[in-house]
């Protein structure tokens, strides 16, 4: 178990160069097995999951290597073994989106069911009911999915709800399906955006991605490629709540504003400024932010990615703000963990309550997951004495350097190992 130590900093001030988005070269990766042959992604984080996913590749029998700064070559050779291990689903939740490549390209998979996690129970029927549509059935034995189909046909999936990971599992079975697929109520996040064009780049006739409907005609074979991973807007939203937390002026390159508009109104609500520039982003945060009331919502809503860095920021802003979490059920133990800081909060089932102080109390606090444990960071900046974050190894999943990233711009943190 490692740790980060911060303590009270700010104002911020620099610039950082924000990393390639998890939560697409994840299924970037995943589509590799749709079609042999070489790929070449570009500005791949350095981040543990992206290391869980090269190791499920590997253990398919493809080869997967870093070059370069933020290079990642795959070798995806003619035959791989279709199946993803219980210790590595295990480790990473978002293998389950390797179900629908592998059947669409093999005609069957073996899949360990993931469990559920912090956030509460993490169902997938609808990733099942999906590629059930498209003509897949699975068997259920000794925890894992036994999934079979012939070739794949064309159908019209209506997801219940915007599904992030049913949309990216029936996304990538549609376009080696024979004939025409339509999804509705498709989760209209960026990274949906760029899998769908990774796969057009790859031969694949896909449009409407972004949008709730997109449709997708079938293809008989797809081809490598190489691409360039979209900058990653979560982590991107840390360094904004960083600085709204601390107070200052930084500038986020390679950030994607037009991914990030409802964020950034918000911000605007709590009187941060940020714009667009023409590498990134650029945020000036006065000494101390207005509270706001914030809803998570599927894309372009609020994301409930965003929601333990409002819970920070709400922590030390002037006022009353009430959070309300749409998407998942638990995600509340870092609320816990705050507290212990001296923050002034209240839960009751889907809603936070959080009155701002002027400033917290530096403690031992336990990361829960990723984002979580980068908002307890950032609460940090804004506490007395030293804030101990133990379990770093979990931001360290999603987060390239977060600690040195985070001293480039003047805060006063440290890694323990
Ligand atoms: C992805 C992101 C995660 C983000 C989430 C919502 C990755 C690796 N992870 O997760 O960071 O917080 O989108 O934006 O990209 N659900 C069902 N049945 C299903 C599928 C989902 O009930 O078959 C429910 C979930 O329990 C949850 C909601 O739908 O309540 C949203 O989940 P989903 O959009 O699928 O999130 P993920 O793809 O798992």
């Amino acid at each position: 178990m490692s740790g980060i130590v911060v303590r009270r900093s700010g104002p911020l001030s620099g610039a950082v160069a924000i990393s390639g988005a998890k939560n697409s070269v994840l299924k970037l990766m995943a589509a590799t097995a749709l079609a042999e042959g070489r790929y070449v992604l570009h500005n791949v984080p350095h981040i543990i999951d992206v290391d869980c996913m090269s190791d499920l590749l590997r253990s398919m029998g493809m080869t997967v290597e870093r070059s370069g700064d933020h290079d990642l070559t795959i070798d995806r050779p003619a035959e791989i073994v279709p199946e993803a291990p219980y210790e590595l689903v295990e480790r990473m939740r978002a293998s389950i989106v390797v179900l629908g490549p592998l059947l669409a390209r093999i005609g069957r998979a073996r899949v360990a069911l993931p469990g559920g996690d912090d956030f509460g129970p993490r169902p997938i029927d609808m990733h099942l009911k999906g590629l059930e549509q498209l003509g897949a059935s699975f068997e259920f034995a000794h925890g894992y999915i036994e999934a079979r189909a012939d070739r794949l046909t064309g159908a019209n999936i209506v997801l219940e709800y915007p599904s992030v990971g049913a949309t990216e599992n029936a996304l990538m079975a549609a376009v080696l399906a024979k004939g025409h697929t339509v999804i509705d109520n498709a989760a209209r996040e960026p990274e949906i955006a760029d899998l769908a064009s990774f796969l057009n780049r790859m031969g694949a006739q896909v449009i409407g991605a972004g949008s709730s409907t997109i449709r997708v005609e079938g293809v008989d074979d797809l081809s490598a490629v190489e691409h360039t991973v979209i900058p990653d807007r979560i982590e991107a939203a840390t360094f904004l709540a960083a600085v709204g937390v601390a107070g200052g002026e930084i500038s986020l390159t390679g950030a994607r504003a037009d991914h990030m508009d409802m964020l950034i109104e918000k911000l605007a609500e709590m009187v941060m400024r940020v714009s667009p520039t023409t590498d990134g982003l650029w945020a000036l945060a006065p000494e101390r932010l207005h509270a706001v009331d914030v809803a998570t919502l599927p894309y372009p809503g609020i994301a409930t990615d965003y929601k333990p860095l409002f819970v920070a920021l709400l922590s030390v802003a002037e006022g009353v703000g009430i959070v309300t979490e749409n998407i998942f059920a638990g995600r509340f133990r870092y609320v816990d963990e705050l507290i212990r800081m001296g923050a002034d909060i209240r839960t009751d089932a889907h809603h936070v309550v959080v009155r701002g102080r002027t400033q917290l109390s530096g403690a031992p606090v336990r990361a829960p997951d990723i984002r979580a444990g980068a908002a307890l960071v950032v609460a940090g900046l804004r506490a007395d004495g030293e804030t101990e974050v133990h379990g770093a190894e979990h931001i360290d999943r999603g987060y390239e350097d977060f600690v040195g990233k985070l001293a480039a711009l003047g805060a006063d943190v440290t890694r323990e190992s």
